[in-house]
């Protein structure tokens, strides 16, 4: 079964069952400042997890691509990858346990055709230190499923001395079955969302875990092991806990978060323990073949080097078809060091040609039919690549020479910063190089380097924006809002061709890019200014429309329409009739009077972020409150 049959087979399971198909959204996220990156497919969906309605309904599913930053240390086993597709079922304050796992495992065991004696599940041990019970609901489900097809799923605590014991069913305690997006519960900020979780995991045979040169040969196995045995394929969180300041409260709503990766599935429905010889690999795997003139899997040294390319390289394709141009900033420094690390691996695999633009070529040709927008931004994502290999291919051999030049027992924090500021290197890169020739690298020195170089330093995965949802929700709402009636502000003032080509909003500020030919000039931004304020002291109301996506484009909506939305779409209206200011697509949340946003809205820099594209970051200045008499 290829992938793409898999994914179209579950999203007609659960649309049979009443869900509606919604596409995936963008790698980059919209209105999170909490993470850089779309790492799951219920990112999108937090504001509808605490109870915000959805415009298609309590039943949604989709496929939403997923990049996940701490994974990329991960690259080089034979189930990791940065980017995957995560199959996503959610029920909104609808169904629950019960009728999810009935549907799970008959989608795994007669969908799939999934054999389930070779299938496992983990689910919560249950702490009363977080007043969260053992999940003994999930497990008689699993149980009953299982007794139907007449195989006894037997629990087990998982022990390290005896491993699985003869069990089917393990548990586990929070570090391993517990599911927010911040992870474990002492992570989560107040207000997040979270809940246990039921994982279910594909057993692709013992033969993984005792072969002669496995590491994990004489250790004791379990479904969490590193061993490659056992692959994850799905997990089923039961999101129906809100973390508060001294614990956990329920939400209003009980809600199902489903992701499985499709990848992943496949690989278990062809009984093939290696990701990278699944179908979305094929033509990517044969052109680095072709290119190299080596062969996948003859030589165990080289399919690290050969699955960090594939992996690296077809990540970077995607995120720069989310928009993540290669540079030294945020989301497009990960697609830098992808890129640059795919070429030193490829270069160790002999390949000394240019090939970015072919083993692109490759991936679009493998993806280009669901996510169409890599076909329609081929041109850009080709060009963009071309001019970072060609970057990186000049500084590549100087690098080394002065690498060779400065390695000496150890490298200094500040010889790193300078292979990484004069030649390009990522750290990762330079901390290889180390590792292959037995050098030691002094991380912390590099790091402490690195920060000092402000403008750089922003380079972290995770935290980089200050806030959480609960804490930054307030003043993260209120800049979101004022985004809008800058957005219209700039229409008004420098034309209609005005839109937004991306935002980031954190509690403190926002950040807006969008594309126009020209710096601002000073009048025009204070004109801007003054707009947006005008509409602040008038405090206009801001509503909701929900509408077909045609309906919205008819009304004049600004905002994307392509495949980011489904087919009905909120338009968040500020102010109406002859004071109508501003009326734009938007998945919220925003303040309900603009009078909320409490201060001046101030332009604090307008500046080029890319080719054609302007960036301005904007903050409320809060109004002074005199002291008390
Ligand atoms: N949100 C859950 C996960 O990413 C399904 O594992």
């Amino acid at each position: 079964m290829t992938a793409s049959e898999l994914r179209k087979k579950y999203l007609d399971f659960f649309k049979a069952r009443n869900h509606v198909i919604i596409p995936s959204a963008s790698l980059l996220p919209e209105n999170d400042p909490t993470t850089l990156f779309t790492g799951s497919g219920m990112q999108p969906m937090i504001p509808f997890l605490l109870g915000e309605s959805h415009p298609e309904g309590k039943r949604i599913a989709d496929s939403q691509k997923c990049f996940r930053t701490q994974d990329i240390e991960e690259i080089g086993d034979n189930r990791h990858t940065t980017v995957f597709e995560m199959l996503g079922n959610w029920s909104l304050g609808d169904y629950f346990k019960n009728e999810h796992i009935e549907w799970m495992f008959t989608f795994l065991t007669k969908e799939l055709k999934l054999d389930p004696k070779r299938l496992y599940f983990t689910v919560f041990r249950g702490n009363p230190a977080l007043n969260i019970p053992r999940d003994d609901e999930a497990v008689s489900k699993w149980q009953e499923l299982f007794k139907t097809i007449g195989v006894d799923a037997k629990t087990a605590d998982f022990s390290e001395r005896d491993g699985m014991k003869d069990g089917r069913i393990f548990f586990y305690d929070e570090k391993k079955n517990w599911w927010s997006r911040a992870g474990t519960p002492d992570k989560m900020p107040v207000g997040e969302p979270g809940g246990p979780d039921s994982e279910m995991f594909w057993d692709f045979g013992a033969e993984l875990k005792i072969h002669e040169t496995s590491p994990w040969k004489n250790e004791v196995c379990h479904v969490n092991c590193d061993c490659g045995r056992f692959v994850e394929i799905g997990n089923n969180v039961f999101m129906q806990y809100r973390k508060t300041a001294n614990g956990f409260e329920t939400l209003a709503q009980k809600n199902i978060d489903f992701g499985g990766g499709l990848e992943r599935l496949a690989s278990a429905v062809d009984d093939n323990p290696d990701i990278f010889r699944s179908d979305v690999f094929k033509t990517l795997r044969e052109t680095i073949e072709s290119l190299s003139g080596k062969q996948y899997g003859a030589n165990a040294n080289e399919t690290f080097a050969f699955r960090i390319a594939m992996d690296h390289m077809r990540a970077a394709v995607f995120l720069i078809g989310d928009g993540a141009t290669p540079s030294n900033k945020d989301q497009g420094y990960f697609t830098r060091r992808l890129i640059r690390r795919a070429l030193r691996f490829a270069d160790k695999l002999g390949i000394k040609e240019a090939m970015a633009t072919k083993v692109a070529n490759a991936v679009i040709a493998s993806y280009g039919d669901h996510y169409t927008a890599l076909q329609s931004k081929k041109d850009f994502i080709l060009t963009e690549l071309e001019k970072e290999e060609d970057k990186f291919k000049k500084t590549l051999a100087q690098g080394l020479r002065e690498f060779e030049k400065i390695s000496s027992g150890a490298i200094s924090g500040v010889d790193a910063f300078n292979l990484y500021q004069s030649y390009g290197f990522p750290i990762e890169v330079t901390e290889e190089l180390a590792k292959e020739r037995g050098l030691s690298l002094d991380r912390i020195a590099f790091d402490l380097e690195l920060k000092k170089h402000q403008e750089l330093s922003r380079t972290a995965s995770a935290g980089m924006f200050k806030g959480g949802l609960a804490d930054a929700s307030v003043e993260t709402t209120r800049l979101h809002t004022a985004a809008h009636l800058m957005l219209a502000a700039l229409r008004t003032v420098l034309g209609n061709h005005i839109e937004q080509a991306g935002s980031n909003i954190t509690a403190e500020r926002l950040r807006f890019d969008f594309r126009h030919g020209a710096k601002m000039t000073d009048e025009e931004k204070k004109k801007v200014e003054d707009l947006v304020n005008e509409a602040i002291i008038k405090d206009l109301p801001v509503t909701i429309e929900e509408l077909s996506k045609d309906e919205a484009k008819a009304k004049g909506a600004t905002g994307i329409f392509d495949e980011k939305y489904g087919a009905i779409v909120k338009v968040y209206k500020i102010g109406s009739g002859s004071n109508q200011f501003s009326y734009e697509i938007c998945g919220g949340p925003h303040v309900t009077h603009t009078g909320e946003l409490g201060g001046t809205f101030k332009i604090t820099k307008e500046e080029a972020s890319s080719q054609g594209v302007r960036r301005i970051k904007a903050i409320i200045e809060k109004k002074k409150i005199s002291a008390p008499r």
